[in-house]
């Protein structure tokens, strides 16, 4: 868990070329649906390329809370020997899932449809988020629900005995809450019916398939509509988890921004509902290519290559692409501060209730370094200085956000001046090992404990 103990402040210098090899950790999102798909099935799955972060390790931890075992066996090496649909035990305490509101939202599905009582709590960040878009649709299973005021945590769900099927249209866009909903619906007699208006993150309905449950998903007028047959049994699997496109961000961003730079990211999942940052970089006229495209494990793959981009513009980013790189705008609007023009990002309302209030944080941060954000409810807007017109010299809050302390580190590997985080040990929620790779291809990043 991070934001339980000593900040850990940051500077990011001014940058030497960043050249070389950039292996990211594993998908965050694939990760956590590894674990929890893997304690439902009945036998071992066994997952390579695992990240390792603390967002994980507490999905980890509350799976074996819940009956199944988990074991790391190195490396990036995990075994899960699963409990079957319907046979996760009552944990005997709270269970803690630090900083991930993946974590919490999808366990919660999965324990929704069992007769069992579980109590969730989270970090500082964690207990300010809304529950109630996944205890809502939790409920119609018959799931019941005690939390703080506004639907947040510390809460206590009561698994539904006896679950009913439910047909469920999401009302934001969030991977979180149909994942919420189709896991819940794993242990329910009969169809569970999801359906998305805007296509989110699929990793649940493929990875679904995979362990074997019948699904299917068909693009209607209405939307994305996703159809799951109860009470399954699931098929263990072996995962090899493709590297996170979202870590992937930060080395190419930084390429792009720092003079001399050239980066190769190799083994990176683009999946269409993820890859939207990638798309956005080139129409700004990045110099950024994927090569050696591949399918691995049933996701698109390539290794990107970045490279120094000093003639960026800014541009209007389709609202209808926010989906696939909503993790992605802090450190695209980074990237916009070294554009010439204006980038203007709408349909964004959801970064509000990220880790942090994503707009807000990354706004305060980028003014405390010289750059200019104009900003509403659901938009903002930046202006780009050009490739060396960014002063830097500021310091800026992280908000317990692992996204917006990175996306600074970032930052001032190309400003004039260095750029402060006052926290950056949340970055091992989802990229444990961000400075040393950072470092290795030529960041100065300088940690004072
Ligand atoms: C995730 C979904 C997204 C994303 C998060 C991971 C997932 O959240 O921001 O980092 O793995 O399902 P929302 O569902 O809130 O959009």
């Amino acid at each position: 868990m991070s934001g339980h103990g000593t900040p850990i402040p940051m500077t990011s210098h001014r940058a030497d070329p960043l050249t070389g090899i950039a292996e990211v950790p594993g998908d965050k999102s694939i990760s956590h649906r590894s674990l929890i798909l893997g304690a439902l099935a009945v036998g071992e799955t066994k997952i390579s390329g695992l990240l390792e972060g603390e967002d994980v390790l507490d999905t980890a931890k509350a799976m074996q809370a819940m009956g199944a075992e988990v074991i790391n066996h190195g490396g990036g090496n995990w075994s899960v020997h699963g409990v079957g649909v319907g046979g996760l035990a009552e944990p005997d305490h709270v269970i803690d899932c630090g900083n991930s509101g993946t974590g919490v939202r999808l366990i919660m599905g999965v324990m929704a449809t069992s007769p069992i009582t579980v109590t969730f709590t989270g970090d500082a960040s964690l207990n300010k988020r809304p529950m109630a878009r996944v205890t809502d649709p939790l409920a119609l299973f018959g799931a019941q629900t005690v939390g703080r005021s506004g639907g947040r945590l510390p809460m206590t769900i009561v698994g539904a005995a006896e679950p009913t099927p439910v047909s469920y249209t999401v009302p934001v866009p969030s991977a979180q809450v149909k994942s919420a909903v189709l896991l819940a619906g794993l242990n329910a007699p009969g169809q569970t019916v999801v359906i998305e208006k805007e296509a989110t993150r699929d990793h649940s309905e493929r990875m679904l398939a995979g362990f074997g449950a019948e699904i299917t998903v068909e693009d209607t007028d209405e939307g994305r509509v996703i159809t799951l047959t109860g009470q399954p049994e699931l098929k263990p699997q072996v995962i090899a988890v493709p590297r996170d496109p979202s870590s992937a961000a930060f080395p190419v961003c930084a390429a792009l921004i720092t003079r001399g730079s050239d980066v190769l990211v190799p083994g990176i999942g683009l999946n269409p509902t993820r890859a939207g940052l990638f798309t956005t970089l080139q129409d700004m006229g990045a110099d950024l290519t994927f090569e050696n495209m591949r399918e691995e494990g049933g996701e698109p793959v390539a290794d990107l290559r970045a490279r120094y981009s000093p003639d960026m513009k800014g541009i209007d980013v389709p609202p209808e692409r926010a989906a696939s790189m909503i993790d992605e705008y802090p450190v695209l609007s980074v990237v916009a501060s070294f554009a010439t023009g204006k980038t203007m990002m709408t349909g964004v309302k959801e970064l509000r209730v990220k880790e942090s209030d994503r707009i807000d944080a990354m706004a305060r941060g980028l003014r405390a370094n010289g750059v200019m954000i104009e900003e509403g409810d659901d938009w903002w807007a930046v202006t780009g200085l050009g490739p060396d017109g960014v002063p830097g010299g500021g310091t800026c809050e992280s908000f317990l956000d692992h996204r917006i302390a990175m996306s600074f580190m970032v930052m001032g590997m190309g400003t004039q001046k260095p750029v402060t985080v006052d926290d950056g040990a949340p970055i091992a929620t989802s990229f444990p090992i961000f400075t040393p790779l950072m470092t290795g291809l030529g960041a100065r990043l300088e940690t004072s404990a």
